[in-house]
């Protein structure tokens, strides 16, 4: 299948692009290193593909560059462009809806191009439901958060599109995505580097938030599982083994073999204090179901982790 992947220099949109080369088929992948990350990281995270038969990379920016050459012979777009993270959504609120809205909307507009367009999966986020963030898809949309109020709006203008255009869009909501390529600004990604350093570790809050972890090789099966899903549905993807930030600390403590020193500071603005997804409905019609442990992805992450840094001192 000829397939567009946007954000593929990112965390997951490069993971994916390996997994759809892999299953034999064609990748062009987008990204415009928005610097919110160092553009090193995401080069690495390219590393892999460049070069590789079936796969094409572009650099374009989504919201200004025209992607309509590289997108009209697709047969399914995976939408992961975006900027993820909800600190900086609080100061640089334009930045946030360019790239989630904006972006998405000109994304849009390019596919009309794309006759042979069977699936358009869109990467939403738990940030949706708000705060408290448990259950099936059927809990109402609460953002509290600029990061989930824009990539909220971009996932109705999909839906508008869809409604009012035939755009065969499938929805997933993400629910907390580890494992290695993890982005420098997630949890468990500076807890690892931390611990291998020796440094103290900041948390935010008293620690006792509670994520619905999901490893990325699950993520990447779920999402390649949607490319079957019935058009027009929303599915919540997570890994179903929740943990609180202090659980989680502790048992990288063991991985790692190290005894973390916390600092705790004043929880952020539109953290979330509960996400954990109900995947029922993922089951159901996909036959999804996470198969790496809590444990086991931790476990991979830090081993990741160590190598990075094996290769950092070459
Ligand atoms: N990682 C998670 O736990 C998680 C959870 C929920 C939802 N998501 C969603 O999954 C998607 C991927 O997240 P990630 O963690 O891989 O993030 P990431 O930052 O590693 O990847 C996103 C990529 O999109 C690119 N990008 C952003 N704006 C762009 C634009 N205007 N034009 C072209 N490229 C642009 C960035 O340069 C980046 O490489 C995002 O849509 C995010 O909202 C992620």
């Amino acid at each position: 299948m000829r397939c567009v992947v946007t954000g593929a220099a990112g965390f997951i949109g490069s993971s994916l692009s390996e997994r759809l080369l892999r299953d034999g088929h064609e990748v062009v992948g987008i990204d415009s290193f928005v610097p919110y990350y160092p553009r090193p990281f995401k080069e690495s995270n390219l590393a892999g593909l460049l070069g590789r038969p079936g796969f094409r990379f572009v650099a374009a920016d989504l919201r200004t560059d025209s992607v309509v050459s590289h997108v009209m012979e697709a047969e399914a777009v995976f939408h992961l462009a975006a900027m993820p993270g909800l600190v900086r959504s609080w100061t640089d609120f334009d930045l946030y809806a360019s790239c989630n809205l904006t972006a998405t909307e000109r994304l849009l507009n390019a596919v009309r191009e794309a006759g042979q367009l069977r699936k358009f999966i869109y990467a939403s986020t738990s940030s949706v439901y708000g705060k408290y963030a448990s259950g099936d898809e059927t809990l109402p949309t609460r953002p509290c958060s600029p990061y989930g109020v824009t990539k909220l709006a971009g996932e109705l203008l999909c839906r508008g599109m869809a409604e009012e255009r035939g755009l065969p869009l499938v929805v997933l909501r993400f629910f907390s995505v580890y494992g290695p390529r993890q982005r420098p600004d997630m949890a468990y990604h500076r807890f690892i580097d931390a611990m291998l350093s020796g440094q103290p570790i900041t948390v935010f809050g008293d620690g006792h938030q509670v994520r619905g972890n999901t490893y990325i090789d699950d993520c990447l099966d779920a999402i390649i599982a949607s490319l079957e899903a019935p058009v027009g549905e929303i599915y919540n993807l997570g890994g179903g083994e929740t943990a609180s930030m202090l659980e989680i600390l502790s048992r990288l403590g063991d991985i790692v073999g190290a005894k973390p020193v916390l600092r705790f500071e004043r929880a952020r603005e539109g953290d979330q204090r509960l996400t954990g997804a109900d995947t029922t409905k993922l089951k159901r019609h996909l036959g999804w179901q996470p198969r790496v442990g809590l444990d086991e992805g931790l476990k991979r992450q830090v081993d990741w982790h160590h190598l990075r840094q094996v290769r950092a001192a070459a």
